[in-house]
Order: C-alpha cells, then structure tokens, then sequence
C-alpha cells in the first residue's frame, strides 16, 4: 500500500480548501492502493520556521517539528490542496515545506487547486518550483477548479461533478505509478 497524505494548504479563518480537500479525500480512500490521511495545515499550526539549523541535518528542536517530521516521513505521496492567493501559494504551504527536507526527497505529489479564472494554476507553477528543491517529483496530471464557488451547495460542500470526479481518478492513477517506482528508488 502507498501512504497518501492529502494536505490542506489554506488555514484563514471561513476557507473553502477543506471542502475541496474532503472531496478528493472522499474518492482517494475508494482507491484500493492508498492508506490515506488527510493534514490540515490549521491544525499542525506550524509557527513561521523557527528551527536554527538546515533541515538536512534533522537536528530539530523544537516538539512541533518533530511531528511534523514523522508526519511527512511516513508519507509515499502527496496531494497539496491549495488556493491562490495574489497570483501565488499561501505562505502556510511554504512555510511547512521549509521545516523539512529528507522527508519530502524522491516522493511524488500532485495537486488540487481552485480560484477564480485561474483555477489556481499560477499558485500550483509557482509551487513546483519550490517543490523541486526539496527534490520532490510533480507529476504533471492536477485537478484544477476555476470558479469553484459553483461546486458548493448553501452549506459549503463540494457538489459532486462527474468531471472532476474522473480527473481526481486520473491523478491518482498516475500519482501511484510514480510513488510504487519511487518507493523502489528509495530503498
Ligand atoms: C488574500 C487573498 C488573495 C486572493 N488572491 C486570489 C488570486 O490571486 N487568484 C484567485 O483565483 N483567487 C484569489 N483569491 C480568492 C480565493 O480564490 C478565494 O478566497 C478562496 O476561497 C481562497 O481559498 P481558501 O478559502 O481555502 O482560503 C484570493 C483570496 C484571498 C483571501
């Protein structure tokens, strides 16, 4: 089985990243090839990195990265559940990116994001970028919702689309293939 963790990017107050995270949660747990967990970076409440030494060295000091480090550590894959903010990523998700970095090495990712016209595409360029630096391989398959306020009903949940149902599906497919081979390459 491949560890997928599924992380929610977006931690404001009132976000919508959680509606869009449950759904994809909801249909990666149906694929029989992953333990899945779902991270809320709301809840892991990372202070802005505060740990004096390079993370390669994994000399932490502090508790919260620790945890975080055995979080990441125990991951195959990743899905980052991310809005755009000014054309950009949040600062939550870089910030949980920096405090570590033999934990995301030679694992796979994808993501899922959601904006306006974008759909978040300009937050998910920039992100690979910063991904690759922690030697972390982005498949090129990725859900992304522009105006993705439609797929919420009045209460705020995801409204199931058939459409994006299959691209989920897709993602998960080719994140599988790259994570069994990863996973070879770093035993
Ligand atoms: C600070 C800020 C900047 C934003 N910038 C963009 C943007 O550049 N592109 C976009 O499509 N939406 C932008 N939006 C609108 C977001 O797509 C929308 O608020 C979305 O709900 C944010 O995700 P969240 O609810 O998980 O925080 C921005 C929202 C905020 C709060």
């Amino acid at each position: 089985m491949i560890n997928l963790k599924i992380i929610i990017a977006s931690t404001r107050p009132g976000r919508k990243g959680p509606a869009i995270a449950n759904w994809f949660y909801d249909i990666a747990v149906k694929h029989t090839e992953f333990n899945v967990e779902l991270i809320d970076l709301a809840d892991v409440n990372l202070p802005f990195l505060d740990e004096p030494e390079h993370p390669r060295f994994q000399r932490y000091q502090h508790q919260h990265t620790k945890d975080w480090s055995a979080k990441i550590a125990s991951g195959d894959a990743f899905v980052i559940v991310t809005s755009e903010y000014n054309y950009g990523f949040p600062a939550t998700i870089k910030n949980a990116i920096d405090y570590l970095f033999k934990e995301w090495n030679y694992k796979a990712v994808s993501f899922v994001s959601y904006g306006g016209v974008s759909g978040g595409t300009r937050a998910v360029q920039m992100l690979k970028a910063v991904i690759t630096a922690v030697s972390m391989m982005p498949i090129s398959d990725a859900v992304h919702i522009p105006a993705f306020t439609k797929h919420l009903d009045e209460n705020g949940k995801f409204i199931n689309d058939p459409g994006l149902d299959k691209s989920a599906d897709m993602v998960l497919n080719e994140l599988y293939k790259w994570a069994v081979a990863l996973k070879t390459m770093r035993e």
